[in-house]
């Protein structure tokens, strides 16, 4: 009985590029595709739609796409992976797209060519070809920290919207009124969700036209250094600014510095995404923490089960808290506890 490797000899192409052609799925030429039907009509292959549910072998290697490696979140995403995996007997290949669409389709495509077992995706948009060029394959996909819509598969997220919310509340709480928002690319779901936890929180204090504070840039510092710049130069300034990532964060610290304004007497500031001790010798941000070693454990391990068929049945989605850590940027008066500052929640 001939098989899709058989096929994919016979036309000189890869395995994956046979499984595109019969679903007519992802690139190919028009030419490939010739080579590939002729192929299939001289062995007589039938694609069995079962063993299409298969994937072609076991590698028990995992494949994790992120978008910023040199993101702290992400590294320590890629830690939590790493060891989830190694404890199982797997190894992990891993890649970064810069929150390029096209380079995770190109990826993903080396990805399944290798044919790796499962994936793990922080998604670079909102499109859903990447998870559904995996799923044809027979390749099941972890969609991690981000969400991607018409999909159906199994994802780990934190809540963003909440952790917003609970930031700008804060803000609210120590007496501030205009906040500025910096936010991430809209499109991408961990930005659309911060700001509408922003909006959320600001509707509470009969602010719903906030168009003037609130910009949307890319998770990166020097975005956040110019949009902070552009938020103080307003009349009248922002007494507080909520940053959407930690990168915007620490871009913007840097921007108020360079407008010779002080945090938190000046400005106050907040952020996403706490920075590892390692990296702070002086924590001094006030952030909504996300669990990114935790996230990146359960996701794993959902995956792992996934592919020995003890998962549950149905697609899980797994939303965690974040943790409202608060520091010195934020100014006003802290409840200290234990060393590291909390609110009251
Ligand atoms: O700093 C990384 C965090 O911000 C992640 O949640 C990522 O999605 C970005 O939004």
């Amino acid at each position: 009985m001939p098989t899709i490797q058989d096929v994919a000899k016979r036309a000189g192409v890869a395995p994956i590029t046979v499984s595109r052609v019969i679903n007519n799925s992802g690139y190919f030429s028009e030419e490939t595709r010739e080579r590939v039907e002729a192929a299939i009509a001289e062995l007589g292959y039938v694609p069995n739609r079962l063993a299409r549910g298969l994937r072609i072998k076991q590698t028990n290697t995992l494949a994790l796409v992120l978008t910023d490696i040199t993101n702290p979140f992400f590294t320590t995403l890629a830690r939590g992976v790493e060891d989830a995996a190694g404890e199982a007997g797997f190894t992990v290949t891993f890649c970064n797209t810069d929150e390029s669409e096209a380079k995770e389709q190109k990826y993903l495509e080396v990805f399944l060519q290798q044919q790796v077992d499962g994936i793990l995706l922080v998604p670079a948009g909102s499109s859903p070809d990447s998870v559904h060029t995996a799923q044809k394959n027979g390749t099941p996909v972890v969609v991690i920290d981000r969400r991607v819509p018409d999909v159906s598969t199994d994802s780990v997220r934190c809540d963003s919207e909440a952790g917003a919310y609970k930031l700008v509340r804060l803000l609210q709480d120590l007496g501030h009124r205009r906040i500025a928002m910096l936010g991430g690319p809209e499109g991408i779901s961990t930005a659309d969700d911060r700001l509408a936890g922003y909006r959320r929180a600001m509707a509470e204090i009969g602010q719903t036209g906030n168009g003037d504070l609130v910009q949307s840039g890319s998770f990166t510092m020097s975005s956040g250094y110019e949009m902070v710049k552009t938020a103080v130069a307003k009349t009248p300034r922002p007494t507080a600014i909520f940053a959407a990532n930690n990168f915007l964060a620490i871009g913007a610290l840097r921007g108020l510095q360079d407008c010779g304004l002080r945090v938190p007497e000046d400005v106050a500031l907040v952020g996403f995404d706490d920075l590892p001790p390692a990296l702070t010798t002086f924590p001094f941000l006030t952030v909504a923490a996300q669990p990114a070693y935790d996230l990146a454990q359960i996701a794993t391990k959902l995956l792992l089960a996934r592919l020995a068929g003890e998962a549950p049945e149905t697609c899980q989605e797994i939303i965690l808290q974040t943790e409202l850590i608060i520091r010195q940027s934020s100014g006003g008066s802290l409840i200290r506890n234990g060393g590291c500052d909390r609110s009251l929640e």
